[in-house]
């Protein structure tokens, strides 16, 4: 979880508390399958958290684990055992969700489905924590025009794909 995350995390960590970054880097390879990269240059997880370390001698935790692996999140969340998760784990890109059919469903499946697993390992292994999420899902995926509507002979309004299936 990187741009608001890693942000808030060095925030927290500050503050004293026992921070853990969960991330799949899914980001990466979605930024590198479309020949993206970030206007700045950002440095690994694994520098970065290194150089906080090496400035105020706090540590932050990090482990690789995608949010859709439920089995995996619900070891991450028994392990950690924690207090509150902030959960900034999704594709955040409205223009990425609309660029086809495939990274439309990609968005939607890891969104939803993410947070769905977020939701019920904290239910089932960590009731007591609190949850603070931030993300956006509505648009993603919808795209910029809509098919056209057609009336059937009945009088009602059907939205059909004008695409190629
Ligand atoms: N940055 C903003 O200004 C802003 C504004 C409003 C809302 N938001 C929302 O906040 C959230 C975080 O935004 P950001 O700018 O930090 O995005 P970001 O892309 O910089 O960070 C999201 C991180 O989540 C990780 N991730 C995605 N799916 C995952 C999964 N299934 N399991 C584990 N990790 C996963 C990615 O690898 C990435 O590192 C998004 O939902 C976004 O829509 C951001």
């Amino acid at each position: 979880m990187r741009t608001l995350a890693v942000a808030t995390s060095l925030r927290l960590s500050r503050a004293g508390y026992d921070v853990t970054i969960l991330d799949s880097l899914a980001r990466r390879d979605w930024d590198r399958e479309h020949g993206l990269d970030s206007l700045v240059p950002i440095a690994a997880m694994r520098r970065r958290i290194d150089e906080w370390s090496r400035l105020t001698g706090r540590t932050i935790h990090f482990k690789h684990v995608d949010g859709t692996d439920y089995p995996n999140l619900c070891r991450f969340v028994t392990e950690t055992e924690p207090g509150a998760i902030v959960h900034f784990g999704q594709q955040r890109s409205a223009p990425f969700s609309m660029i086809d059919r495939d990274d439309a469903l990609r968005t939607h499946l890891n969104n939803t489905v993410g947070n769905l697993n977020v939701l019920w390992a904290l239910n089932d292994h960590a009731p007591d924590a609190h949850l603070v999420k931030l993300g956006t899902m509505i648009k993603y995926g919808t795209p910029r025009r809509l098919p056209p509507r057609r009336r059937s002979a009945t009088g009602s309004t059907t939205t059909t794909s004008s695409g190629p299936c």
